[in-house]
């Protein structure tokens, strides 16, 4: 990473007073009867109009987002003389009306099904500022990517080129392609690793084999050249999710570059763009702080500056696919408080310890990440003020499983109890769109708030659209 930590300007929405703080989006606030508002709604009136558990997006805060990301990129590139496309990652959330915010704040929209492709399409998003993704991709899918004129399909294996080559020509059209390669650079959390062999199923690996022939990655942008059905656009790299430290972007563009020269070298195909891929890290918890777009863009096109002297190559159109450093923060899910039931806990020091339980209306069938990662999030009780002391808790779901764990670790006040509303912070990301019915529950609501107002952009499931779907 270059450049001092004291040249960051922050373009992230931020709150103004009564904000309290990261990881909550920036039109949260807390009135002085301790009740929360998100972007003018009070959050007693949310739950009273549209129930809980529920999925609050504050629409403001994603456009805002999304158009930080645009501008930090489009300005950064721009500087070094090449251009940027900012695509959202659906799969973080995808919805009709969000699809149309991202679109609307000049981003494109990054598909990895023919679900998600059907709603940007829904939602107006034209083909070629769709790009399609998947390492199983179906032949519906491609048809349907076709059928759509998508500006690109990302293609994830050798079979993959020769079959959609074959769908296409069967066609009569020409498929835009993107390689996606795996440059061995691994990145989340604090860190990013290395490794030269990737045993992981995504993409093709720019390591040559154990006979020091073509790399699969390069066998595969050979195969596409050679393919007068596709064009071959771009090589696409993504390195991980939830990136604090962006040392690994920069080092996974000197990879595809390098590669990309050596397309060149081979076929005399100089390939137009290069994806780096999404991964943006987010604050989930209060004191953390989101990876910097102005920064990171900065650093990113500074870094492939560089690379592209080295390499004597003109820089290619770069594109990004951002999805919950975009609508993450942007999001936070209602519920309300049932079981409370303090819980001794002898720790690994032997002492003893009250964790007090506080169970919800939901729990891993609506945020299936602290169970599957062991994510971290923060909860506020948000209708009322309290001055009771704060107890150690930790908030639970309603599932038959113990593991079924909304928020590890937070201090809630001890007081707290049944009918209590708690929020949890910066759940727009993974969270309605890895959703699941587990014990029958039902899905619930997304509901956006703008101005005071809120709409229902998908609405609660009923028992009655689970026996809908049960043929007896
Ligand atoms: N592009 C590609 C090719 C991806 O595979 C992903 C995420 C993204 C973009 C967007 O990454 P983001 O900017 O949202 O980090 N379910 C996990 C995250 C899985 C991400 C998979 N790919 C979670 O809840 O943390």
């Amino acid at each position: 990473m270059t450049g001092a930590a004291e040249e960051t300007t922050t373009a992230l929405p931020v709150g103004g007073p009564g904000h309290p703080g990261a990881p909550w989006s920036s039109g949260v606030r807390r009135r002085e009867d301790g009740a929360l508002e998100v972007a003018g709604a009070d959050v007693r009136d949310l739950v009273a109009q549209h129930g809980t558990p529920a999925y609050v997006l504050d629409e403001a805060d994603f456009r805002a987002r999304a158009r930080a990301y645009r501008t930090a990129f489009e300005t950064a590139f721009a500087e070094v003389g090449t251009g940027v496309d900012v695509y959202y990652a659906g799969k973080a959330l995808l919805t009709v009306a969000v699809a149309r915010w991202a679109r609307e704040e000049g981003l494109r929209v990054d598909t990895a099904s023919g679900g998600e492709l059907a709603v940007a399409l829904r939602a107006g998003v034209p083909g070629e500022a769709i790009g399609l993704h998947g390492n199983n991709k179906s032949d519906a899918e491609l048809h349907a990517a076709l059928d759509a004129g998508v500006g690109r399909i990302i293609v994830d294996s050798l079979v993959e080129v020769e079959r959609l080559a074959d769908l296409a020509g069967a066609r009569g059209t020409v498929a835009p392609v993107m390689v996606r390669v795996t440059t061995g650079v691994h990145a989340g959390g604090h860190e990013y690793i290395s490794t030269a062999h990737e045993d992981q199923k995504f993409g093709l690996s720019v390591s040559s084999g154990p006979d020091g022939g073509d790399s699969p990655a390069l066998e595969a942008l050979l195969a596409v050249v050679a393919r007068p059905e596709l064009h071959l656009l771009g090589i696409h790299s993504h390195i991980g999710s939830q990136i604090l430290d962006p040392t690994g972007f920069e080092v996974a563009a000197r990879v595809v570059l390098q590669l990309r020269a050596d397309v060149a070298a081979r076929t005399g195909v100089l390939v137009e763009e290069v994806d780096l891929g999404g991964g943006y890290g987010i604050a989930y918890l209060p004191g953390e702080v989101a990876l910097d777009p102005d920064r990171v863009a900065k650093d990113v096109a500074s870094a492939v500056t560089a690379i592209g002297a080295e390499l004597g190559t003109p820089l290619p159109r770069f594109s990004i696919e951002p999805g919950r450093a975009i609508v993450g923060p942007a999001g936070l899910t209602l519920y309300t408080v049932g079981t409370v039931k303090p819980v001794a806990v002898t720790g690994d020091d032997g002492a003893t310890f009250t964790r007090l339980y506080v169970s919800v209306d939901g729990g891993m069938s609506d945020n299936i990440r602290p169970a599957l990662y062991g994510a971290d999030y923060h909860a506020e009780v948000v209708g009322r003020v309290s001055d009771a002391e704060p107890v150690l808790a930790r908030v639970v779901g309603k599932h038959c499983e113990s593991g079924d764990i909304v928020v590890h670790r937070v201090m809630l006040p001890g007081d707290v109890r049944a009918g209590d509303l708690l929020a949890v912070a910066a759940t727009g990301a993974y969270g309605r769109s890895m959703a699941s019915n587990y014990n029958l529950l039902t899905r619930p609501p997304v509901v956006a708030v703008a101005d005071g107002g809120s709409r229902v952009l998908v609405r609660r499931e009923t028992v009655d659209d689970l026996l809908a779907l049960d043929q007896g």
